[in-house]
């Protein structure tokens, strides 16, 4: 098969679909593998290191008119739409949900595009999620000790204190992927963490595993109220699937919070867990609202090309040898999870949700794969 990994050219992505250990995996399955010239310059990896594993650098019109699997990372911008054509099946993150222009593009193309964002395990994991939210979470912190430091605004206040002098309070709310990649980097710069979470099988396991070194307390609105006076830094993590985040910090607890304390939301792709979260970039990313510093970059993981590459590829390798192995439909029959990846197969809409949306035509996955083999 051929396999071909475009260039992100949406602004202020950095990241490439495959790396050269993945291409060269790709290469030893027996496939062509085709990158677009300088695909994986904003991740560290120049174009002789994909020759070197095997790969041939192409232009873009090459890599995206001879592809059959093509890789991305990001959903295609308005400029490539008319690059999608049949026959060609498209693995990447999609948020078609939110995007009607582009399912509207996608169906007319007739091509099989397989969302990143919906690959889901038989337990409802989403494992091409979960490495950007580890990034997300050990950012936070990170994020969080910068901003409180005097001249970035904050406190000024050293997250770990020194002998003798009393540690940061960090205040993690939600304790999933990121909310438990934020509580291990606050603990080890020697913060004192506390985590709200209202599962209290979560809590029993962090407890397990973070030995005891958080305070683990359940989330109620009195308990969000009493730990949120305290805290120099608190971290917004919380998820309730397929919804928007819930606002728990409401406008009047701002006034309760410390004086040039930080905020930093990582909710805020799914809206923001407080009411005035607002959506902020890497090259602007805090405002003050009521004396606390807000931090709300909605794509974090993009400050850290290098490691999130990897982290992602990590991931994606093994569903796109598949792909390339036994072909998009094969692989989709044989691995539930690729098939609630599949967002359109052969220009049919086949994830309801997206079809609801956008009051478009549905057809179950089923129907579409006895249509495309037929
Ligand atoms: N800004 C970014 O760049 C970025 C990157 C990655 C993830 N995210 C977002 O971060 C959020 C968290 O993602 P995740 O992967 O950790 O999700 P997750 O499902 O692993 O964890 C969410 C946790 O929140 C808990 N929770 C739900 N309601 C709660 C409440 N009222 N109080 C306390 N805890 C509550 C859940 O029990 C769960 O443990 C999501 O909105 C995700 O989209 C943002």
């Amino acid at each position: 098969m051929r396999v071909g990994v475009a260039r992100e050219i949406k602004p202020q992505e950095y990241r490439v679909a495959l790396t050269p250990a993945g291409a060269r995996e790709l290469v030893l399955r027996g496939h062509e593998v085709a990158v677009e010239t300088g695909a994986g310059l904003g991740s560290a990896f120049p174009d002789e290191a994909y020759e070197r594993a095997g790969a041939t650098i192409a232009s873009v019109d090459d890599v995206w008119s001879s592809a059959d699997l093509l890789l991305k990372v990001k959903e295609p911008i308005a400029s490539e739409y008319p690059r999608l054509r049949e026959g060609m099946t498209l693995f990447t993150y999609l948020h078609i949900a939110a995007d009607e222009p582009l399912t509207r593009a996608l169906v007319d193309s007739g091509i099989t595009a397989i969302a990143y964002e919906t690959v889901e395990t038989d337990r409802g994991a989403l494992p091409l999620l979960a490495p950007m939210s580890e990034i997300a979470g050990r950012l936070a912190a990170q994020a969080g000790a910068d901003h409180l430091e005097k001249p970035k605004g904050g406190r000024g206040i050293l997250l770990g204190g020194v002998a003798g002098v009393a540690p940061a309070r960090v205040l993690v709310i939600g304790g999933g992927m990121v909310g438990y990649n934020a509580a291990v980097i606050a603990l080890g710069m020697g913060a004192q963490v506390t985590v709200l979470e209202r599962s209290v099988d979560r809590m029993r396991y962090l407890e397990q595993i973070l030995s005891g070194r958080v305070q683990l307390l359940m989330s109620s609105a009195l308990q969000l109220e009493e730990s949120i006076k305290d805290a120099d830094l608190t971290i917004g993590a919380v998820l309730i699937p397929g919804a928007l985040a819930p606002k728990l910090i409401t406008r009047d607890l701002l006034p309760t919070m410390k004086e040039s304390s930080v905020f930093v939301d990582v909710a805020i792709d799914q809206g923001g867990c407080a009411e005035t979260s607002k959506a902020t970039t890497h090259d602007d990313p805090v405002y003050t609202v009521d004396g606390v510093i807000h931090y709300c970059v909605a794509n974090m993981p993009g400050a850290v090309p290098i490691t999130s590459t990897r982290a992602l590829t990590n991931v994606t390798l093994p569903y796109v040898e598949q792909l390339a192995d036994v072909g998009a439909l094969r692989a989709v029959v044989a691995n539930p999870e690729l098939a609630r990846g599949v967002n359109t197969l052969r220009g049919m809409l086949t994830y309801e949700a997206v079809a609801e949306a956008h009051a478009m035509d549905y057809t179950p996955l089923d129907d579409a794969l006895a249509a495309g083999v037929a």
